[in-house]
């Protein structure tokens, strides 16, 4: 099946559930209320992106976030994927490696993380600079959980290149201060993203894979000189590649109420990228109707208000109004609390 036809086509729900780290998958296992909470968020023919899901051991960095390096990973997360199938959905597996971001806490052996540099980021404990001959390992990772994540059903992955984790520490020059040939220029810092991309095309097939970009965002000390050349290199570079969709965050941040616009701007990545792209980051029903009429993007995630509205694609379509989020439960662990219970329309008039 080509997946970026069906989703260029899927033109009547253009409404992607954003990735959204929930951490209730106790012991880096999802758990059966993962299973409800997806299958709530699936609308025909939409297209879903799971929570960040951790590649290795030394992937993880938060308490409760899933993996997919294990056999128990992989049986865990197969049930999950046939409720959004079920329901007529098509889902991709988020994968990641937080890198720096992680604590001696979640690493084997209480190590340190791993990461381009070993240049700490805030209060976290200094991460350990990959050597050149352990970076093949590290690409291998990203290939066998691609591998896994067709093995437990998902329809493709989406390589998490974004919000200051291992992939964009390579990337970031404010991060990378390598002097081998994965540090330096745009060229050398873009390799270790781009052998990722490459490994998991060969694993999996390119209309499986998707990447996901925030050239834009300082989260995290990840910062770039020059994030417009970053994201623009990325977007003709993924070209050769054929992927199905390049996934970009918006430069600009929004608060409720308030639209602060941003001089910067995806366009010029838009236009270099040849297959579907997708935009996120503060969109409304207002924002994202307007960039899919004008022709600009293909489909726009969201993140926090899908958490709050399971039936997102059908209030946007009644232009119904919206439940509200509570930040205060996204990343706790309750499996229901702030996860399953936001109330759907049929409920709420
Ligand atoms: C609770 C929460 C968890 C998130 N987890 C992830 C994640 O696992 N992977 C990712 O790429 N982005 C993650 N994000 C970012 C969202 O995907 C999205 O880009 C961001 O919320 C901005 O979009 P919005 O304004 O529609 O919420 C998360 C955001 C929130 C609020
Ligand atoms: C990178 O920066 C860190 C922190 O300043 C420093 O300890 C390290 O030696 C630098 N690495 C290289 C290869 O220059």
């Amino acid at each position: 099946m080509n997946y970026f036809l069906l989703v260029t086509l899927n033109k009547f729900c253009r409404v992607v559930l954003a990735p959204l780290t929930r951490t209730r998958s106790y012991g880096n296992v999802p758990q059966p209320h993962v299973f409800l909470y997806y299958s709530q968020r699936t609308t025909k023919g939409s297209f879903l992106i799971s929570e960040a899901i951790g590649v290795s051991d030394t992937s993880h960095g938060y308490k409760d976030t899933p993996g997919i390096w294990r056999k128990d990973q992989v049986e865990a997360w197969k049930p999950i994927v046939s409720a959004v199938h079920d329901k007529g959905g098509i889902f991709f597996c988020q994968l990641w490696h937080t890198g720096r971001i992680s604590t001696k806490d979640f690493q084997p052996n209480r190590q340190a993380p791993i990461s381009s540099t070993d240049k700490p980021v805030k209060t976290q404990t200094p991460p350990r600079q990959l050597s050149t001959n352990e970076i093949p390992q590290i690409v291998n990772d990203f290939r066998i959980a691609a591998r896994n994540a067709i093995e437990a059903g998902f329809d493709g992955v989406e390589i998490h290149g974004a919000h200051g984790y291992l992939i964009d520490q390579f990337m970031k020059d404010q991060v990378n201060n390598r002097t081998d040939q994965y540090g330096g220029t745009l060229e050398n810092r873009c390799r270790f993203a781009l052998e990722i991309v490459e490994a998991v095309v060969n694993e999996i097939g390119a209309d499986r894979v998707g990447i996901r970009l925030s050239p834009f965002a300082n989260y995290m000390d990840s910062g770039d000189s020059n994030p417009s050349a970053l994201g623009l290199y990325m977007a003709e570079s993924l070209n050769k590649y054929g992927i199905s969709y390049c996934h970009m965050v918006e430069p600009r941040m929004k608060t409720i109420g308030e639209k602060v616009e941003c001089p910067k701007s995806l366009v010029p990545m838009r236009k270099a990228f040849r297959g579907t792209f997708i935009v996120a980051g503060g969109y409304d029903r207002e924002d994202g109707n307007k960039a899919v009429d004008k022709g600009r993007d293909d489909l726009v995630a969201y993140g926090r208000l899908f958490i709050a509205n399971l039936d997102l694609p059908k209030r946007f379509e009644l232009d119904a109004p919206l439940n509200k989020y509570n930040r205060e439960t996204f990343y706790t662990s309750d499996h229901v609390v702030g996860y399953t219970d936001y109330p759907f329309l049929e409920n709420v008039v």
